[in-house]
C-alpha cells in the first residue's frame, strides 16, 4: 500500500461521479469468462479501466477491463468486468485498488467472483461454490504498508470476511431459484501457473475446497474497509491431479460460459435481495 493510496482511491471515485448519475452501494466483480451479466445492466455508463485515474489494467484473455454502472432489477450497481491479477506482476494493493476506490465512490457490499479449480471430489466442472472462508499462505497481502486511519485498522479482524447474512441470502435465492450451489473454502494462489498434484494434495489436507488465482486480494480489502462480501466461485475444472486431464485456460473460459447464465440469476437474486 503506497502512502497516498486514499488520495489516489479518492481521485478514483470522484471521476466515477464525474461520469455517471449511479450512485451504486453494490458492486460485483466479474471474473474469467463471467462478465455476461454486464449487458443485463440497464441505462449503464460504460468506463474502461484505462480511463479511470489509478486503475490497473487486466491483460488476460475472457476480462473486458471495463466498469459498467447502471442498474440490475432496479438497483444501482457497479459491475466490474474483469480484474487485475497478481499473476499480471501487479502487487496485492494494486490488484485491490478498485475495491479503495469502490469504498470511497459509496460502495458497502462487494460480490466477488471467480473462476476456479475443484479440489473437493463432491464438486464437478460448472458448479458454483459459495465461499465461505479462504486460506492465503503466500505472505503476499493487500494491506502490507503503511496503514491509512481513514480506511481501517491496522490490524483488521478476519473471522467473518465473507457475510454470514449475505451467505444464507445467496442460499435463500439459489433455491427458489433451482440454482444447485456448493458451499466451501477457497484457497489463493499467486499463480500463473495451475497448481502441482503435490500442492493440491497439501491444500486438500489444509481444508480447502476449491483453488484460484484471484479474490483473496479483494475480499481481504473489502472485509479491511468494513465491506460486506460474498464471494461466488464457479469450478471450471478440477484441480491438478484430482482431473485426469492437463488444464489450459480454454478450457476454463468454456466452462465458466457454460455457467454464466446461473451465476447472473443467482448475482440477480441476491442483489434484489440485499436491504435498500
Ligand atoms: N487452479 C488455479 N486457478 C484456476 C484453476 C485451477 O485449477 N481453474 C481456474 N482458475
Amino acid at each position: 500500500m503506497d502512502r497516498d493510496l486514499y488520495g489516489r482511491a479518492l481521485a478514483a471515485a470522484e471521476f466515477l461521479r464525474t461520469k455517471t448519475k449511479h450512485r451504486p452501494r453494490i458492486a460485483v466483480i466479474l471474473g474469467s469468462g463471467l462478465g455476461g451479466l454486464a449487458e443485463s445492466i440497464e441505462d449503464a455508463d460504460v468506463i474502461p479501466y484505462n480511463d479511470i485515474p489509478g486503475f490497473p489494467r487486466s491483460s488476460v484473455a475472457g476480462h473486458a477491463a471495463r466498469m459498467v454502472i447502471g442498474e440490475l432489477c432496479g438497483r444501482a450497481v457497479a459491475i466490474m468486468q474483469g480484474r487485475a491479477h497478481y499473476y499480471e506482476g501487479y502487487s496485492m494493493g494494486e490488484v485491490a485498488f478498485p475495491v479503495f476506490a469502490l469504498r470511497l465512490f459509496g460502495v458497502e457490499e462487494i460480490i466477488i467472483t471467480n473462476a476456479c479449480g475443484g479440489i473437493n471430489e463432491e464438486f464437478a466442472p460448472g458448479d458454483l461454490m459459495l465461499i465461505t472462508d479462504h486460506i492465503n499462505l503466500t505472505g503476499a497481502n493487500p494491506l502490507i504498508g503503511p496503514n491509512d486511519e481513514r480506511f481501517g485498522t491496522r490490524f483488521p479482524d478476519m473471522t467473518e470476511v465473507y457475510d454470514r447474512k449475505l451467505i444464507s441470502a445467496a442460499e435463500h435465492a439459489a433455491d427458489l431459484h433451482g440454482i444447485g450451489l456448493k458451499k466451501g473454502v477457497y484457497a489463493f494462489f499467486p499463480g500463473p501457473c495451475y497448481e502441482t498434484a503435490a500442492e493440491i494434495r497439501a491444500y486438500k489436507a489444509l481444508g480447502a475446497d476449491a483453488v484460484g488465482m484471484s479474490t483473496v486480494p479483494e475480499a481481504t480489502a473489502a472485509c479491511y474497509l468494513g465491506m460486506r462480501v460474498a464471494g461466488i466461485a464457479c469450478i471450471t475444472n478440477m484441480a491438478t491431479g484430482i482431473a485426469r486431464n492437463k488444464h489450459s485456460h480454454s478450457e476454463v473460459l468454456a466452462a465458466a460460459d457454460a455457467a454464466g447464465e446461473r451465476l447472473g440469476q443467482l448475482i440477480s437474486a441476491l442483489v434484489t435481495g440485499i436491504e435498500e
